[in-house]
């Protein structure tokens, strides 16, 4: 009953309207492939705030409840159900049906399904991990969370370095440039105009939050180097 109501309440946080506030004379020409790899820097940001997460976790900080439901409410939202569909819907089956890449769709379509299963337990585990403060649950979610980032780091690597690279070798200028004007629809008719750009300032404020957000802080000094 108590799961059953977590659950309940976990998926309900992650779902989404479809906001439908543009005209079609607004859809922009973002080349179908640049759309999908600049989807994939948004899920590489996402994978970063889950790693910061998993040592907050460890470190028994403040458990980040907010800061979980949202970036895996951002995964649902703008990974799942828009990205890895329009993979799934105009991609997939165009490769599919080439033999030097059928057993390679057939493993991104079996992490898809995977990588959905994982967000619904990182969901659950948000609510509960949280009630039961520094359980098992916690060390439940940081395993989910870490075969997340696991899985989807090599996921989109091999996404950008070979499927999208076969595309333009097994379709049409042509059946491209219809896809990006598919891809841009969708993308207004589930997030509003400007749907990219406010998926990421989302990222950007869940980055502030763990403060991540600053680059420079990445920015290895090569005196501290020199001396390790
Ligand atoms: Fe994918
Ligand atoms: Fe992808």
């Amino acid at each position: 009953m108590a799961v059953l109501s977590l659950a309940a309440m976990a998926l309900a946080y992650a779902e989404t309207k479809p906001v439908n506030d543009a005209s079609p004379d607004q859809v922009s020409e973002i080349p179908a492939v640049e759309d999908l790899m600049r989807e994939h820097g948004v899920l590489r940001r996402i994978l970063l705030s889950d790693e910061k997460m998993i040592e907050r976790i460890h470190a028994g900080k403040r458990f980040p409840r907010e800061d979980l439901q949202k970036s895996a409410g951002i995964v649902r939202r703008f990974i799942e159900d828009y990205h890895e569909k329009l993979e799934e819907e105009y991609l997939f089956p165009k490769l599919e049906k080439d033999s030097r890449y059928a057993e390679l769709v057939k493993s991104l379509r079996a992490q898809h399904q995977a990588g959905r299963q994982l967000t619904d337990r990182i969901l659950l585990y948000a609510v509960s991990a949280h009630l039961n403060n520094f359980g098992k649950d916690q060390n439940n979610l940081a395993a989910c969370l870490q075969a997340f980032i696991r899985m989807y780091r090599p996921h989109a690597a091999r996404e950008d370095t070979v499927l999208f690279p076969a595309l333009h070798d097994l379709v049409t200028p042509a059946e491209l440039a219809e896809m990006s004007d598919r891809f841009e629809e969708r993308e207004q008719a589930l997030f509003g105009a400007d749907g990219f750009k406010k998926i990421v300032d989302e990222v950007a404020e869940l980055e502030r939050s763990l403060d991540i957000y600053e680059l420079d802080q990445f920015t290895p000094q090569t005196e501290d180097l020199e001396q390790s």
